[in-house]
């Protein structure tokens, strides 16, 4: 089993991944942290393990990390993800399960205690940037880094050439960009705007396993199923953090090239991702920058991952 963290802001996708994630037997999961991003953190936290609940691992601690953007004002996604950040599904919160707070402080130590911990963030990398400032060194342990954030080739979801992940937090991303002492994996929308929940794959969840999970699945993504026909007639939904899980377990599943990779800070391309192919800087090549992704078999992994045993 590899020891990760996810880092991440539930958020209907994310509590997708984190049930994906905690329901795969690769993935030996030492915590969740989460920051404000799509909601402000605490009730990203809570909504991280109702998660958890819904596959029975509360046994995962959930840890709240950083509230606002390193300079930003927060901008959260509530007319995405809902006022709940699980699509105003109105799930109550876990009675008896409480999450524990100082996530930088988790981050941290876990890279200095353990050997090979890999960090999966789902997020603004307002957490991830913050720990790098605390503790340099102990990223120096760190395995792997992935990041669902950017967009290359792709436009962006909240200005033309900005993804929200690194929109929210530009600078935490530049600096973690510029300081991640390993190859950063990014997972940005050019891959995972291909991953889609459609009714047909909600149908066939229902038919596998008519349980918590699923019907906790359908209610969460009732509401950005409706977003997403709405913004985009798109019928379905983009299910954008997964993927980084999936990629995480099978490489297999995208592909894409190494760059030198940095995050504009501010003006109008504030967020986005500047991916220098051209090699203009000659400067380090520091991502790989995933732009090609097996979809179909990225979706049936999840299911399989969600419902074990299926056939199809
Ligand atoms: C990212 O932003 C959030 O809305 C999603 O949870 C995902 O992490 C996609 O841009
Ligand atoms: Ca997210």
């Amino acid at each position: 089993k590899r020891k990760v963290i996810i880092d991440c802001d539930p958020g209907i996708d994310d509590s997708i991944a984190i049930m994906m994630a905690a329901m795969s037997e690769e993935l030996d999961i030492l915590g969740i942290t989460v920051c404000s991003g799509n909601v402000p953190a605490v009730q990203g936290a809570k909504n991280a393990i109702k998660a958890l609940a819904k596959c029975k691992r509360t046994d995962i601690p959930v840890y709240l990390g950083e509230e606002i953007p390193l300079e930003r004002e927060l901008v959260t996604a509530q007319d995405t993800h809902g006022d709940d950040g699980i699509g105003d599904s109105g799930y109550p919160d876990i009675d008896g399960v409480e999450y524990r707070t100082d996530a930088v402080g988790f981050i941290t130590e876990t890279l200095r205690n353990e050997e090979n911990v890999s960090i999966i963030a789902l997020a603004p990398l307002t957490n991830i940037a913050k720990a790098i400032m605390k503790d340099r060194e102990a990223f120096d342990r760190i395995d792997e880094f992935i990041t669902m954030g950017g967009a290359f080739k792709s436009n962006g979801n909240c200005s033309p050439v900005a993804e929200f992940n690194y929109w929210v937090d530009p600078h935490a991303a530049d600096f973690v960009y510029k300081n991640m002492p390993v190859t950063i994996h990014m997972v940005g929308l050019d891959v995972t705007r291909e991953i889609v929940l459609t009714p047909n794959r909600l149908e066939l969840m229902k038919r596998l396993g008519n349980n918590e999970m699923y019907r906790y699945i359908r209610d969460i993504t009732a509401f950005y199923t409706e977003f997403h026909w709405n913004q985009e007639g798109i019928i379905g939904c983009v299910i954008n953090d997964p993927l980084a899980i999936g990629y995480f377990i099978d490489r297999s599943l995208c592909s894409g090239e190494k760059y030198f990779v940095e995050i504009e800070t501010d003006g109008k391309a504030m967020g986005m991702s500047i991916v220098d192919e051209a090699d203009f800087y000659k400067k380090s090549k520091n991502a790989i920058v995933l732009t090609d992704v097996d979809s179909r078999k990225t979706m049936d992994m999840i299911m399989n991952k969600l419902f074990p045993g299926r056939t199809e």
